[in-house]
């Protein structure tokens, strides 16, 4: 219960860090998850929510419902559920947390349309409301491909799911993607908004969960080292970088006629872009970091020629990590004439104060060299160079480079005096690595935004506007691609396409090589 405030008191601010050091610990309620026979559920949500357990963020009072079309009873989904803990989670196993946890499983079978199914799903949860004290509490995770949207959300609220009542709760989650242009994004939330008020709805964006991306907040807006340089005085042009070294895999049907910008840059490039170039915002609440997000996005501004301005590819068969791997257009369930883009490339703009002039470059690939995202801001140069260009001949630009993953921290590239007795000056790093500097490992994106949903903690969830302003930059590069050309070919291995190196060497710039 909160304290009563006597008027002019002033408060304790110990209290209030105290408070706030405390574990964040979700209240009674109960997960539904539509969609757990897919990949998505089996290696990342199943895992979160053991992982939840095993931290003891979960509460005794916690049911977790599958909903899928199989002719599964309970026992048979809990060991999928199981199997899927026992591969993929990130804690240890622990016997009787899986006891406490398996305890509350439940599944309902049926498909989407089926109303009969749905009343089963609305006496499950009630059931669990019984007898394991969920408090009428759901959230409802939608981990389901788009076209099956509209009827499950139709059914929530047939059948009275989506209504809370008193002082109890209901809260949708919704997996990218969302839409495939903004036309399609503003149908879905009108589809969305019609059941559900806008503070239930939370957008997931995994990449929004990444430990190493909320630490770009932290990095800009708790130290003073850097906010000072971080502006076009300083900085000659901003890198993002999210390379994959896998292929499409067994994901043909979701990812052709997607393609890589809808898949990756609409949203986590564009979200780790607006993270760098936002304001401070005035706290760390929802409105106010989505206020200076939706800023950043509105100033954003494409290139003006968009051949020259953008790049896009498509993996051809090559060596990668000592094997031979197939092309994009000999995977299996990709049509062999397929204009999808596997790599692409573009160079933005942000037409504010701070970045005007500074070109952001975005790039993104699958069977790319090596797994790796960055954030590089590169700096200008040295106005005056007192050093002769032997000196200097092997020292690039000053760069401070956030490493989102693998190797998860933060490098500064700077020059020094090579030890000796001539003036030589070579790059180094200074390095800050989680491994190093902390005890606590990282949890999993989906271990903090699950939690997040459960609690009601919005700020890491991207608001229907941020999704709309990422349409609106996105829509002309793809209506220019789909009626110039097709991806330019390159091999898996490599680092993309010869149009991808042209984007920066027109500018006199190269990607760096991470
Ligand atoms: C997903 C994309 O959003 O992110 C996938 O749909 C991609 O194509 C994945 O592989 C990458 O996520 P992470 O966390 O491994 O960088």
């Amino acid at each position: 219960m909160k304290e009563p405030v006597m008027p002019g008191a002033v408060p304790n601010p110990l209290r209030s860090v105290l408070d706030r050091r405390l574990p964040r610990i979700a209240g009674p309620c109960v997960l539904v998850l539509f969609g757990v026979t897919g990949d998505l559920s089996r290696k990342k949500l199943l895992p979160a929510i053991y992982d939840l357990a095993n931290r003891g963020l979960l509460p005794p009072g916690f049911g977790l419902v599958g909903f899928a079309r199989r002719d599964w009873a309970d026992q048979d989904f809990t060991q999928v559920a199981y199997d899927a803990v026992r591969t993929h989670a990130r804690t240890p196993f622990r016997e009787d947390v899986w006891r406490q946890l398996s305890e509350g499983v439940r599944f309902v079978p049926g498909e989407a349309h089926d109303d009969a199914a749905f009343d089963a799903l609305v006496r499950t949860v009630r059931e669990l409301d019984e007898s394991r004290g969920t408090g009428g509490n759901y959230a409802f995770y939608l981990s389901l491909p788009p076209k099956l949207f509209p009827t499950v959300l139709t059914q929530l609220k047939r059948s009275g799911l989506a209504e809370s009542s008193g002082d109890s709760w209901r809260r949708v989650v919704i997996e990218k993607p969302f839409g495939h242009d903004l036309a399609s994004a503003q149908e879905l939330n009108a589809l969305v908004d019609d059941v559900f008020p806008p503070h239930s709805v939370f957008r997931i964006d995994h990449y929004l969960g990444k430990e190493t991306v909320q630490n770009l907040l932290a990095l800009r807006f708790s130290n003073t080292l850097f906010e000072p340089i971080w502006n076009r005085s300083y900085i000659d042009h901003v890198q993002i970088t999210m390379a994959e070294d896998i292929g499409v895999g067994g994901r043909a049907g979701y990812y052709d006629g997607i393609g890589a910008a809808r898949d990756v840059i609409q949203n986590h490039l564009l979200q780790l872009l607006a993270l760098v170039a936002m304001e401070e915002p005035l706290s760390f609440t929802a409105d106010a970091i989505r206020a200076e997000k939706v800023k950043a996005l509105s100033a954003v501004q494409l290139p003006d020629d968009l051949a020259t301005g953008t790049a896009r590819g498509q993996y051809t068969a090559g060596w990668q990590g000592g094997a031979w791997v197939p092309g994009y257009l000999e995977e299996e369930g990709i049509p062999p004439n397929s204009t999808t883009e596997t790599y692409a490339a573009m160079r933005l703009g942000v037409n504010t104060r701070r970045w005007a002039g500074v070109p952001f470059y975005l790039r993104t690939g699958k069977r790319l060299g090596r797994r790796v995202t960055e954030v590089a801001l590169v700096f200008h140069r040295t106005a005056n160079q007192v050093f002769d260009h032997v000196a200097t001949a092997n020292q690039g630009a000053n760069s401070l480079v956030i490493r989102i993953q693998p190797d998860e921290g933060v490098t500064l590239r700077f020059g020094s005096k090579v030890p000796g007795t001539a003036m030589e000056v070579r790059d180094v790093s200074m390095d800050f690595s989680y491994g190093a500097s902390f005890t606590e490992t990282s949890p999993e994106a989906y271990e903090r935004l699950i939690l997040d949903v459960l609690i009601g903690d919005p700020p890491l969830f991207p608001h229907q506007e941020e999704v709309e302003l990422s349409w609106r930059i996105l829509d002309p590069v793809e209506e220019f691609w789909a009626k110039n050309g097709r991806p330019e070919p390159y091999p898996a291995g490599s680092w993309g396409p010869p149009s991808g190196h042209e984007l920066l060497a027109r500018d006199n710039r190269t990607w760096r090589r991470p």
